[in-house]
């Protein structure tokens, strides 16, 4: 990212009361306010889908901190997200004993299912496709995680199978429409009042990344 010096708007303008209140919260339980910086990234992230630079001025700006200072914690951690992500991030463990079991066979099939490379987002915004190393899951080999689910045991059928009941699912919520008509195919950055309208509630925790459980695939 390139740091830029800007007059930077009043964070209450652009983080919701909601976002600023949790930020506040996991401030309080630290010994100092920037050591709250990978959580407070984790809480717009969950509420906005992704850190735009707006939004790394506005976190760093109500922590006290530098927004370079900000942006090393960001870029530290894999699992928040830099640039616009779509509603499902599928990491696909590419570590050793998923490289062993099966993986080439189940990236191949995702990648020409859903017409995407790593680090690409389907026009739709539903899916992106991110490598990661080892997702803790070796003797239940190949393994991807998707929100907060880990999905073993993988085949490239069965990778397919989950990938299409998260879609049907999003369909049902129209969400597909939703993106579309806003715009968000394109990874185009876009101010913080559009964000603030657009609060992405469906991120919460027991929704990221399930419609479906790990169990109803599993192997087991
Ligand atoms: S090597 Fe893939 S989960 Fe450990």
């Amino acid at each position: 990212m390139q740091i830029i010096n800007t007059i930077t708007p009043d964070y209450r303008s652009y983080l919701s009361k909601e976002e600023i209140a949790a930020i506040e919260h996991e401030a309080s339980i630290m010994e100092t306010r920037e050591a709250a910086g990978i959580e407070a990234l984790k809480v717009v992230q969950k509420h906005r889908g992704w850190i735009s630079d707006d939004s790394l001025y506005a976190i760093a700006q109500l922590l006290n901190m530098s927004a370079a200072e900000l942006e090393g914690v960001a870029t530290f951690y894999n699992l928040i997200y830099r640039q616009r992500v779509g509603r499902y991030v599928i990491h696909i463990c590419n570590s050793i004993s998923c490289h062993l079991s099966g993986y080439q066979q189940v990236l191949q099939a995702i990648k020409e299912h859903l017409g995407i490379d790593y680090g690409q987002t389907t026009d739709d915004g539903l899916f992106t496709l991110l490598s990661n190393a080892c997702l803790g899951g070796c003797d239940k080999a190949p393994v991807m995680m998707i929100g907060e689910h880990h999905y073993q045991y993988l085949s490239a059928e069965k990778a397919l199978q989950i990938l299409e009941k998260l879609a049907a699912g999003a369909s049902t919520e129209n969400y597909l429409s939703s993106f579309v008509s806003q715009g968000q195919g394109e990874n185009n950055r876009e101010s913080g009042s559009e964000q603030n309208n657009r609060s992405r509630d469906y991120l919460d925790d027991d929704d990221a990344g399930g419609h479906i459980s790990e169990m109803e695939l599993s192997d087991e």
